[in-house]
């Protein structure tokens, strides 16, 4: 018998070993720090001294207790355990190391064999097991093996490891920067709107119901929710171009000449040049140049004709009608909302898109009354100022 073999481990006894080498494995320059069970001392020792040579260290456990006690006072690379029929702590020291969550090699032993142990291994996921008669040769070459291959999950737990750290890092740069875009955007709209409101004090509810009916007005019609926000700021500043209107026109009860018609119109062009040069405002732009066409083509400023016409801009020109004629004016009282619906109804297809003027003809006036409500509830709540943490603009 040779010097490194005990009488357990027989020096070439598995078939499978003239296809081994005994020589350790390319790559595995370290060598692994193994943790050891075994009830029997004779046949630990005779493990240990076989296997020492390729091994930075062995320590032998002989309990359960023990085991546990080696895992949490060092880390390990390799744990071999013998199992037994006889003895539990092989099969539960197992168990327990598969449920802890250590990233190390599991190899069992089993001797004697029998189904019931093999039956119960199954459920293991060991990355090796060891039938009798063990050949040195084998147990070595089994040990380097595994550690190779505990190394190499070892360094793709770490990258994938990195990877989530990485991934997590940019999830929260872009989530800071979308916040801080967010808030750029709310500022860019209060500003927008308070230039205007220090034109038109009265625009200001105006913008904000018509933000509220156009937003509710979207999802009845299935407008995309991509484009919902552009309506919303479109609704907000779709008077904008007004701003440079002369104050004899802006404030007049009545326009009269064909030339200030004209000049009263232009604000639809105006708004849009004003909000093109604002990127994230440049989609809302064509719905505030495109806010006074008519399905017919009779409206301004281009006369696009039915379909043509930005979807965005067909909603928006109801829900605009609708709050311009239920709100009072200095040359007309507020019509009821009924009313407002009805007269519009009749407008489908010249004023309005048919398809939807159809769609707003079944909302029910006490819809459109109780957004109303709600929008000017909230708006006396809130300071009148726009701009500030109470601003119109963010209830
Ligand atoms: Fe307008
Ligand atoms: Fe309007």
């Amino acid at each position: 018998m040779p010097k490194d073999a005990a009488p357990w481990i027989v020096p070439s006894a598995s078939p499978r070993e003239g296809t081994l080498s005994p020589a350790p494995i390319a790559g595995s320059a370290l060598r692994p720090r193994l943790l050891l069970l075994h009830s029997e001392s004779l046949a630990a020792q005779a493990i240990r001294q076989t296997l020492l040579p390729r091994c930075a260290t062995i320590q032998i456990a002989n309990t359960l207790n023990q085991v546990h006690t080696c895992l949490a006072q060092e880390s390990w690379d390799v744990f071999l355990a013998h199992l037994n029929p006889e003895e539990k702590s092989g099969l539960e020291s197992m168990r327990f190391v598969q449920g802890s969550g250590l990233l190390l090699a599991r190899i069992a032993l089993l001797d004697p064999v029998t189904s019931a142990l093999l039956a119960a291994s199954i459920p293991l996921e060991l990355d090796a097991l060891l039938l009798p008669p063990l050949s040195a040769p084998l147990l070595r070459e089994t040990v380097e093996r595994c550690f190779v291959r505990v190394l190499q999950q070892r360094q793709e737990a770490r990258a994938l490891a990195a990877m989530r750290e990485q991934i997590l890092t940019l999830k929260e740069g872009r989530k800071q920067w979308l916040a801080e875009r967010e808030t750029l955007e709310a500022s860019v709209m209060e500003a927008l709107l308070s230039t205007l409101a220090m034109r038109e004090a009265n625009c200001v509810l105006h913008a904000l119901r018509v933000q509220a009916y156009a937003s509710y007005f979207a999802r009845l019609v299935n407008y995309p929710e991509s484009l919902r926000p552009h309506l919303e700021h479109a609704a907000l500043l779709h008077d904008i171009g007004k701003i440079g209107l002369s104050d004899a026109l802006l404030f007049r009860a009545r326009i009269f000449t064909p030339a200030e018609v004209e000049r009263m119109r232009s604000h639809a062009e105006a708004g849009e040049q004003i909000l093109r040069h604002i990127p994230f405002l440049r989609p809302a732009a064509q719905i505030v140049r495109h806010h006074h066409e008519r399905f017919d083509g009779e409206g301004f400023p281009d006369g696009l004709r039915g379909e043509k016409i930005p979807l965005g801009a067909r909603i928006f020109s109801i829900v605009d009608t609708l709050d311009a004629m239920t709100s009072d004016r200095p040359y007309r009282p507020a019509q009821t909302f009924e009313k407002a619906q009805q007269e519009m109804e009749r407008c489908a297809g010249s004023h309005f898109d048919p398809y939807l003027t159809n769609v707003f003809s079944q909302v029910s006036p006490a819809s459109w009354i109780n957004l109303r409500r709600q929008v000017e509830e909230r708006a006396t709540q809130h300071s009148p100022r726009i701009l500030g943490p109470q601003s119109l603009y963010s209830i």
